[in-house]
């Protein structure tokens, strides 16, 4: 049992079921993320939660009651929405009491509300301004203030961040990180952004198609992503996928491939499964993420499975940082994470290093991982 507890939750519109069986268990404190594309149902989901709309089957529970047909305003959650829906003829401190004020919170009480969360948003001067006097982080300041204020069980944030310009963007993510970590509250959050799903959250559900297709820790769901959606819908750029055959050699397991003049490869696994074994012979697809595909300077040094291969570079895209480099492995178009100042140019060959520890590999008709 869970603080919140969503259980085998379904939901459809008229015949067609938008989300299927939907089960997760969210303990007291955690940062859920639910990420995935849009019109994969996180929304839906999300609105169930806050009562929003009703769940066709299945049960959702906080602390243990079940809130099947709770009104919205009686589960003692608060929401912040993309539109940050502001009442613009009230001042900033209306919109942030309005809602203690329905509740009928005397007004001593409220205004010490007020001032506890206009300072840790760091909103005080803003008090008196009204909405269409706010710049847009402003304006979701003042709508999380409004959440705040009313100290919920439960915290729902849909898309809360998508009408900002990225620096802004960042700028927020960061603050909602510290708030919750300083708060402790229990979060429900929606993006479909994997980048805010990854810094934010303690745990992520990657939905897709009204399914969830994985749920974990930020680690588990970005080294172990469960299938091939996951892998690719998590990381940017894109994790690599070769096509490759599984070759077994005593207790030595390899991926074997080609490089980008057809020569074979064979790239060794690190601590290969029974289960990979057992696809000896057959076809797979081996998943390397692009800060495994490195220069040889690069490679992490505490790797002790890094493979070379030889590969003509037929992109270099300089980042600041790092320089993401395009070479084919495999017949795929891969892309590597090398250091700054590697020497590399398009149309020079190279040597790239392969971190085997982090290689996942995938079935390529279940999509599911094997490795
Ligand atoms: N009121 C509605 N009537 C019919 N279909 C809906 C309604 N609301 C959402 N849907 C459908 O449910 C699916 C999930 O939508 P939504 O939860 O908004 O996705 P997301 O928030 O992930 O983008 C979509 O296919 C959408 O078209
Ligand atoms: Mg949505």
């Amino acid at each position: 049992m869970g603080f919140l507890d969503i259980d085998n939750a379904t939901k459809s519109y008229g015949s067609v079921e938008v989300l299927h069986k939907v089960d997760i268990s969210v303990q007291e404190g955690e940062f859920l993320v639910l990420v995935g594309p849009s019109g994969c149902g996180k929304s839906t989901l999300l609105n169930m939660i806050a009562g929003l709309e009703d769940i066709t089957s299945g049960e959702i529970r906080i602390k243990d009651a079940v809130m099947n047909g709770v009104h919205p305003s009686n589960r003692n959650i608060a929401m912040v929405f993309q539109s940050y829906a502001l009442y613009p003829n009230m001042t900033v401190g209306q919109n942030i009491t309005f809602g203690l004020e329905m509740h009928g919170v005397p007004k001593p009480e409220r205004d010490k509300a007020m001032a506890d969360v206009a300072k840790l948003l760091q909103i005080e001067l803003l008090l008196e301004r009204k909405p269409g006097q706010l710049s847009g982080g402003q304006r979701q300041r003042v709508a999380m203030g409004r959440a705040l204020v009313r100290n919920p069980d439960v915290f729902l944030f849909d898309e809360p961040l998508s009408n900002l310009d990225a620096k802004l963007r960042v700028d927020m993510r960061t603050e909602i990180k510290k708030l919750h970590q300083n708060l402790g509250t229990t979060i429900v959050y929606v993006t479909h952004d994997q980048i805010e799903a990854m810094t934010l959250s303690t745990r992520i559900a990657v939905m897709n198609g009204g399914y969830v297709q994985q749920l974990g820790t930020p680690k588990e769901i970005y080294d172990t992503p469960a299938n091939l959606f996951v892998a690719t819908f998590m990381g940017s750029p894109s994790m690599n996928l070769i096509d490759a055959n599984v070759r077994v050699d005593g207790n030595a397991v390899y991926a074997d491939t080609h490089d980008d003049k057809g020569g074979e490869i064979s790239l060794a696994f690190f601590e290969p499964s029974a289960g990979l074994k057992s696809y000896e012979g057959q076809a797979v697809t081996l998943g390397i993420r692009p800060e495994s595909l490195t220069d040889v300077e690069g490679a992490d040094q505490r790797s002790t499975h890094v493979e070379q291969v030889k590969n003509t570079v037929t992109v270099t895209e300089p980042a600041g940082s790092d320089t993401f480099v395009t070479t084919t492995i495999g017949g795929a178009e891969c892309v590597g994470r090398m250091r700054a100042d590697a020497d590399v140019a398009a149309g020079r060959e190279t040597t790239f290093a392969i971190n085997m520890e982090k290689a996942v590999v995938f079935d390529p008709k279940t999509e599911a991982r094997i490795l």
